[in-house]
Formats: C-alpha cells, structure tokens, sequence
C-alpha cells in the first residue's frame, strides 16, 4: 500500500536525539502515532521516554535493533523511518520497516556513501525518499500545528553568534540533546 501520509496508531522510527528526530517524535505524537526511538545512550532515552516516545532501544548495546524493532511491532514493521544515520544505519533501518514502508532519507550523520543491502528494499517492497528541506507553505503548515497544539521545540543550548565555532564543536561532540540556537 503505496500512502505516505502519517495516519493516527502508525508506528514511526526515529534515530538518535539530534534536533530532526526530536521533531519527529514530537509530531509524530501530535498525529497519534506510535514512536520508537533509538539512542546510543540510556539517560537520553530517559528523556525521549519523557516526551513520548512508547518504545526504546539503545542502539550502541543493540547492534541489531532492526530486528528489536519488528519484535516491538509484533513482526509487522513499521509504517515510517526516519532516516538520519545513513550508510550505517540504512540496513537496520530497511530490516525494521514494514512491507511496504515509508523510509525517509533525510540525514547523513554516517557519511555519503555506502554498502546498500537492496535485497531488504526488494523484498519488503519499500519506498526510499530523500526529502530536502521544505517549502515555505509546508513551514506554515508546520507552525501552524505548533501553534494549534502548543509544542514547544526541544532546545539544549544557546550560543551567541560568535561563538558559533564552539556551536559547531558541541554539536560534533553529540553530547546535546536536540537543537542548538544560535543567537543572532
Ligand atoms: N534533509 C534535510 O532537509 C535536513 C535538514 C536538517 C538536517 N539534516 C540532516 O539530518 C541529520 C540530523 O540532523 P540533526 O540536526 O538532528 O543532527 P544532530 O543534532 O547533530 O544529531 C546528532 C545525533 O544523532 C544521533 N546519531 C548519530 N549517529 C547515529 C547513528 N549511527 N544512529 C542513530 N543515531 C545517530 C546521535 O544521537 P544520540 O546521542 O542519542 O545517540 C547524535 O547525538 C544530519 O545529517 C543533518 O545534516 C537534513
């Protein structure tokens, strides 16, 4: 079944506790879906776990979390992937999905290049999209569900614009916990 659209009892993978997949989970809750996120450390899943999220993996101590997640799922897959490892992370991510599911390319952290195990992509029939940004009536749509539903963004830390070398060198140090602001 070939729908993009996340519908409310969907179930959604996010990885990591970056900025983009902190967002995911929190729109996704918004939608009513169900949340699985991943994390390489067991005090930030404390936190996801506080914002939502209904299942958890620590991704370092479970190697093969694919599979943790189709267990999860009652083997079905998840409906939607959110994609921002890469390389590394794209073959867990395709053993996770459901038949049919919905990956979206979205980030790079692993690098830009890599093996493709496309035997799981073929025999769970599934949809990769890069998705770039977005459009500016897609960012009204986005405040505008912010706005309806008082989400607040999840934000770790402030750093003047002159500071924006440290920004870059706390980001690179993946200590926080989603986004950097920079103040301008
Ligand atoms: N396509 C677009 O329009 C678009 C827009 C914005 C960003 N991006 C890209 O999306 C990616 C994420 O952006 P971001 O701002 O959220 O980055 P970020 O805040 O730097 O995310 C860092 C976090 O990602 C997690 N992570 C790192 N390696 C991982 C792995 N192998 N498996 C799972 N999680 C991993 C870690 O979470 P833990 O510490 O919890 O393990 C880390 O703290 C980047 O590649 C960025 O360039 C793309």
């Amino acid at each position: 079944m070939a729908d993009d659209a996340l519908k409310p009892g969907d179930t959604v993978l996010v990885q990591g506790t970056g900025g983009v997949s902190i967002f995911a989970l929190q729109f996704a809750k918004l939608a009513g879906a169900t949340v699985i996120a991943t994390s390489s450390s067991d005090a930030k899943l404390e936190r996801l776990k506080a914002l939502g999220a209904d299942h958890l993996i620590n991704y370092r101590s479970t190697p093969a979390w694919g599979e943790k997640v189709r267990a999860l799922t009652g083997n079905r897959g998840v409906d939607h992937v959110i994609e921002v490892g890469g390389p590394a992370t794209l073959e867990q991510s395709m053993i996770a999905a459901r038949i049919g599911g919905h990956v979206s390319l979205i980030g790079i952290l692993t690098g830009v290049a890599g093996e493709l195990p496309l035997v799981q992509a073929l025999v769970r029939q599934l949809r990769l999209q890069g998705v770039l940004v977005g459009s500016r009536v897609q960012q009204q749509a986005l405040v505008r569900a912010i706005d309806a539903n008082g989400l607040r963004p999840v934000i770790d830390r402030h750093f003047p614009l002159e500071q924006i070398a440290q920004a870059f060198q706390y980001q690179e140090s993946n200590q926080h916990f989603g986004k950097i602001v920079l103040d301008i």
